[in-house]
């Protein structure tokens, strides 16, 4: 597995921004857009293209576009849907298929209570969009669906990443396939409810308000 941190000025000041828990939810969800494209940015470096012939006003010349089938974006409901707008900015032609997890508060491992992705999802790069790699349940199970399905090189983006999480997921996948992380920092760790020390609290309830 590989994992790549976001160094970039501009990242770690929109960062900042979101982490303070004065930061309004509009703010926060705006900011959240703003940076995942800008992750996404590196996230698609190793998206498939495929040259193309075309003609500029002036003459022919061979281009880029991207290859089929169109990458597959996997937003982990409920957080992650916060960030879908940030990474389709970027990819508009990507297909998007929704996985609901849930952590249950007590145990912290992660309950699948959604899905819409294709049963077939051979060939496919597959973007999983979860904010937080906390304990790293969800993500393993995220990526153990896509896996089940066929795909073999799956790309996560995330806000924040808390070292034992980045260990879990990196343990869990093995060599079984191509799994990148990206995301904008390692934090230092968790605490004992399993939130991102210092992170920035519950993403979901701060995109979209309290639930339980
Ligand atoms: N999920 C969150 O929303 N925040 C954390 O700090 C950990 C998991």
């Amino acid at each position: 597995m590989r994992t790549q941190i976001i160094n970039h000025p501009l990242v770690a000041h929109k960062l900042t921004l979101l982490r303070d828990e004065n930061t309004p939810s509009t703010t926060f969800r705006s900011l959240v857009e703003e940076l995942v494209t800008l992750l996404a940015y590196e996230a698609t470096r190793e998206v498939k293209v495929e040259p193309c012939d075309i003609v500029t006003p002036v003459a022919p010349m061979t281009g880029t576009r991207m290859s089929k089938p169109r990458p597959m974006v996997v937003p982990i409901l409920r957080a992650g849907l916060g960030m879908l707008e940030g990474m389709i900015k970027l990819v508009p032609n990507a297909e998007i298929g929704f996985l609901g997890l849930k952590r249950n508060e007590e145990t912290l491992e992660a309950i699948t209570y959604a899905n819409r992705l294709p049963d077939d999802l051979t060939g496919r790069q597959c973007f999983i969009l979860d904010p937080m790699l906390a304990t790293g349940h969800t993500l393993m199970d995220s990526i153990d669906y896509l896996l089940e399905r066929g795909a073999k090189d799956v790309t996560c983006i995330c806000l924040l990443a808390a070292p034992e999480g980045v260990k879990a997921v990196e343990e869990h996948v093995g060599d079984r396939a191509d799994v990148k992380i990206v995301f904008a920092a390692l934090d230092e760790k968790l605490n004992e409810h399993g939130y991102i020390v210092p992170g920035l609290g519950d993403a979901g309830d701060r995109l979209y308000g309290v639930v339980d």
